[in-house]
């Protein structure tokens, strides 16, 4: 009887996410300001909003029921329609995008859709971590690589963080069926460059396998930096999904409506695997993304675009809370884009006691312990490394800055006083 109940060896020991145990570690401690998880805590564009208010009050009552498995028809086509210039090719809506439960479920549907017991995945670390798990549920093997930072000695930003070539030629065999990216990237902001890509790319196509581009933070770039998509690289759409997010592109995290999009014969998989576990997603957040991506569309030239003017408002927040973070003994890298920063905290480590905190990793220690004593919550990054390599996320510290000046300004506020404190 009481293994009878256990988990499913699939599972692995079925450990706590960073998510879970920092959400009710907040819950618990109530820091002052949460810098932990990536959502703003101001409001998504107006028109957006109000587009979901009147849909669901609205005249039409199917907007309230079950739509289209695969994607509401109005909102594939809108993503065809923003998608095809910018990978230069013509999306078929219907067999070559499906909507899904977030981005998350993207990524679920795409690797429990194509890996198979013993394929190997190459994974790009830090990594968002669920694609860790995943894999392994699935049956496949994860192949991990870290980003390192180069040895700079003015500013470090997101591009001092490279592949080693050599590396990621090593990993590369015949068992290998996916390499997963993540561009701009979480925790790092890190964009990569067209030449970074075409290595990868190159690698893809010399041993056939196949890229999921998470692309989540897609127009979150800072200028002069570009968001390339992969797929949009020659040879390399017939090999791609792409997965992007509705929740990230217009601010409502909670409407976790996301999309993946590639050629139909790839596509095919997600779809079995989605049509038997989520089967369709909610209407009324569909048509009101749906909308959005209308409006958005029909002024994609003026600046007012939220797809570019999001960008430019996040650029001071970035600007601010990375002079926040150097006055107070942080070393930050300045991400290039995304909403989160990196940080070493090395300098710190004589002010702090993390002998009091009991937790395996020093960066859980020094979060744990800066949220107690600081009042300022970040996310630990070795929850981004795989078990071997957790060492390298130790010395940092992940903080998100798409949150209200106010809030911003708070953190300096709480950080100075606990640098006071501690001289
Ligand atoms: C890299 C990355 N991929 C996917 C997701 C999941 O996105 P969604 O909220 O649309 O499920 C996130 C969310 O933080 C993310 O950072």
């Amino acid at each position: 009887m009481s293994h009878k109940f256990n988990l499913p060896a699939r599972y692995g020991t079925g450990e706590k996410s960073v998510w879970v145990e920092y959400i009710q570690l907040a819950a618990e401690y109530k820091p002052a300001v949460n810098l932990g998880q990536g959502f703003p805590d101001y409001h998504a564009p107006e028109h957006v909003t109000k587009a979901l208010a009147e849909i669901t009050t609205g005249e039409n009552p199917l907007f309230n029921q079950y739509t289209r498995g695969f994607g509401h028809p109005r909102l594939v086509q809108n993503l065809a329609k923003l998608y095809s210039p910018l990978v230069g090719k013509e999306i078929d809506p219907n067999n070559e995008i499906l909507v899904t439960s977030g981005a998350y479920e993207a990524l679920f549907s795409t690797i429990m859709g194509h890996v198979d017991e013993g394929d190997e995945v190459i994974v790009i670390e830090p990594f968002f971590d669920c694609y860790e798990f995943m894999i392994k549920t699935a049956g496949g093997i994860p192949r991990c690589i870290a980003l390192k930072p180069k040895a700079t000695s003015g500013t470090m930003t997101s591009a001092d963080w490279v592949l080693d070539e050599a590396e990621l030629v090593s990993l590369f065999n015949s068992k290998t069926k996916m390499l997963i990216l993540n561009t701009p990237h979480n925790p790092l902001g890190k964009v990569f460059t067209a030449q970074e890509l075409e290595t990868i790319g190159n690698l893809c196509k010399k041993y056939n396998v196949l890229c999921v581009s998470d692309e989540v933070y897609e127009w979150m770039v800072y200028a002069p930096n570009k968001h390339i998509r992969i797929a949009s690289m020659p040879g390399m759409w017939e090999r791609t999904i792409t997965i992007g997010s509705a929740g990230k592109t217009f601010s409502v995290t909670g409407w976790k409506t996301g999309w993946a999009y590639g050629p139909a014969n790839l596509m095919r998989n997600l779809q079995v695997v989605h049509q038997n576990c989520v089967y369709t997603c909610c209407t009324p957040i569909q048509e009101a993304v749906a909308r959005s991506f209308e409006f958005e569309l029909s002024r994609y030239n003026s600046p007012e675009c939220y797809f570019f003017s999001l960008a430019r408002e996040l650029l001071s927040k970035r600007d601010y809370l990375v002079k926040v973070l150097r006055e107070n003994g942080f070393n930050p890298t300045v991400p290039d884009g995304g909403y989160f920063i990196v940080a070493d905290w090395t300098k710190l480590e004589k002010k702090i006691d993390l002998q009091s905190e009991s937790d395996k990793y020093k960066d859980y220690r020094f979060t744990k312990k800066f949220a107690k004593e600081a009042g300022v919550l970040a996310i630990p990054p070795s929850a981004f490394y795989s078990e071997d390599h957790k060492h390298l996320g130790e010395n940092f510290a992940r903080f998100c800055f798409i949150k209200k000046d106010e809030n911003l300004a708070l953190a300096e506020n709480l950080m100075k006083e606990w640098n006071a404190k501690k001289k």
